[in-house]
């Protein structure tokens, strides 16, 4: 469903968010001072910054006409300061050749900006729109914007649980298609939240009720999850853990630390062991007592 709607929408032009801003201003306003609107800008001296800040930034330059490098230090939120980029071992940075089939580089452009990416004369990448705006979840816009109604834009509001996974995971990582060995014991890939949800008692035994959206505004930034939301499903649940003046996230979604500078919640919802080494929560342990 996904994958076609993607396809048909794929032949119309997109009008920018701006253009969106006229009508649905109220969402505009708040979409904009999202981490998404930022996960692309320019510094001062025109290298493009990645990532928004909430926890790094990661800085990448035109090297030449046919190389582009992603800077080996990057920024963190933890500490205040540069350290070396994730999946670098020098500062001396790594250069991609643009347009190599394995080229990384067109990809991080594609994941953190909004549109159709052109080159100018000089070979340089030029985003659509920098950072994740209306029409990375909407669908090129133009044809709305211009006639709006109802039906010719893409409101993901109507999609079930699974297609938002895959919504989401065009970024946020695809979760594994049956049968497709996923590697759930390192720690990097936590932050592939649809991959790690996928898994959860919570999202595969609840019907549908359970998706991306229950938890997250897709117009805001994420907020601390109160105990309401699991109680709308878990309304007394078993304990023999005293588990007062904790929230439910805190031992149920747990934040794993792929690098003392970075953390991301556990998506895969479940029973862990909270002691010992941080290795222990990348997977649930086995259920202890069952409804
Ligand atoms: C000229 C005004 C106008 C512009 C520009 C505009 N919209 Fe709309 N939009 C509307 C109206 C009117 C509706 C229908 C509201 C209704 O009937 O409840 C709508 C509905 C929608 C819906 C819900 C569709 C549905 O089927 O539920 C979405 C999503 C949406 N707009 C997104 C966008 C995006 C993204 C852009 C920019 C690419 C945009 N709009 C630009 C006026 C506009
Ligand atoms: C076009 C790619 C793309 C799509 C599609 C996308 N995201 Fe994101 N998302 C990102 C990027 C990039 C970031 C990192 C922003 C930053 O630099 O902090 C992010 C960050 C987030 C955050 C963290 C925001 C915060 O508070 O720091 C949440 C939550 C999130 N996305 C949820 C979603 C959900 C839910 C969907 C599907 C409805 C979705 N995203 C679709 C690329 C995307
Ligand atoms: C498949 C889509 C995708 C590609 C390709 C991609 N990113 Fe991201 N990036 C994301 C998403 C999604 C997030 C948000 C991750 C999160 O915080 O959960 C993100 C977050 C980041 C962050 C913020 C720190 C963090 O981990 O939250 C930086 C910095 C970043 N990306 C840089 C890059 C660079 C540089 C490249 C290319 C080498 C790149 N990204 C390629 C999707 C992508
Ligand atoms: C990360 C994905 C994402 C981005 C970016 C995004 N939206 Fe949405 N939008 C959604 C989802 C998901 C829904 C359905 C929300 C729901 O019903 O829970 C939605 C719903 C809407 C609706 C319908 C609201 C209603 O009450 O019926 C409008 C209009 C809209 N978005 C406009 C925009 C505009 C304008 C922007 C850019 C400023 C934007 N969106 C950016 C994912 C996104
Ligand atoms: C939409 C309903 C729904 C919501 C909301 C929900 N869950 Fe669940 N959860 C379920 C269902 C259904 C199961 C499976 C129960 C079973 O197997 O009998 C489950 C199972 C679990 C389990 C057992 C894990 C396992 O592997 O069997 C834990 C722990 C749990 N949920 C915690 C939470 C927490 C914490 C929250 C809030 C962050 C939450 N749930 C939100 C529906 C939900
Ligand atoms: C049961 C609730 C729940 C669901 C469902 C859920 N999240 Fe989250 N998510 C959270 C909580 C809680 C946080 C941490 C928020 C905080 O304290 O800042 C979080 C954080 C995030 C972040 C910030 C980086 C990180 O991992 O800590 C991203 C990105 C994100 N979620 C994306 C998603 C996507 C994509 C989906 C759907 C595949 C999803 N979430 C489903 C509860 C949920
Ligand atoms: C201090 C850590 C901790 C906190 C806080 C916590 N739990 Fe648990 N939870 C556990 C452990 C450990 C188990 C396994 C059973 C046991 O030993 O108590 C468990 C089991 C569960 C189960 C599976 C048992 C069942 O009834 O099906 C659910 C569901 C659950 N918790 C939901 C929640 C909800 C909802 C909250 C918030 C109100 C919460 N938990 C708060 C640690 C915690």
């Amino acid at each position: 469903m996904v994958g076609l709607a993607l396809l048909l929408l794929a032949a119309q032009d997109f009008a920018g968010s701006r253009s969106c801003a006229v009508c649905h201003s109220e969402i505009a306003r708040t979409q904009a001072g999202t981490h998404h609107a930022q996960a692309l800008g320019r510094t001062r001296d025109r290298r493009w910054a990645f990532g928004a800040g909430a926890q790094a930034v990661t800085y990448v330059s035109q090297a030449s006409e046919d190389t582009y490098v992603e800077h080996g230090l990057s920024w963190y939120k933890k500490s205040g300061k540069l350290a070396l980029t994730p999946g670098h071992t020098t500062p001396d940075g790594v250069t991609y050749q643009t347009f190599a089939a394995d080229s990384n580089i067109l990809r991080c452009f594609q994941c953190h900006s909004t549109g159709k990416l052109r080159l100018t004369p000089a070979r340089a990448i030029e985003p659509g729109q920098p950072g994740v705006r209306c029409e990375t979840c909407h669908g090129p816009g133009a044809d709305h914007a211009a006639k709006p109604q109802r039906g010719n834009i893409r409101n993901p509001a109507r999609l079930s649980a699974v297609e938002v996974n895959d919504l989401c995971g065009q970024c946020h990582r695809m979760p594994p298609a049956r049968g497709e060995a996923t590697n759930f014991e390192n720690p990097w890939n936590v932050r592939h939240q649809p991959v790690y949800f996928s898994q959860s008692a919570c999202f595969l035994k609840s019907e549908g009720k359970l998706s991306c959206l229950s938890c997250h505004n897709p117009h805001e930034d994420t907020k601390p999850l109160g105990d309401a939301k699991c109680a709308e499903c878990h309304a007394k649940p078993r304990h023999t853990t005293a588990i007062a003046g904790n929230a439910c996230v805190t031992c149920h979604m747990p934040v794993v630390n792929p690098s003392p500078l970075l953390g991301f919640v556990n998506h895969w919802i479940g029973v862990y062991r909270l002691t010992g080494p941080r290795a222990k929560l990348l997977r649930p342990i086995q259920q202890r007592t069952r409804r």
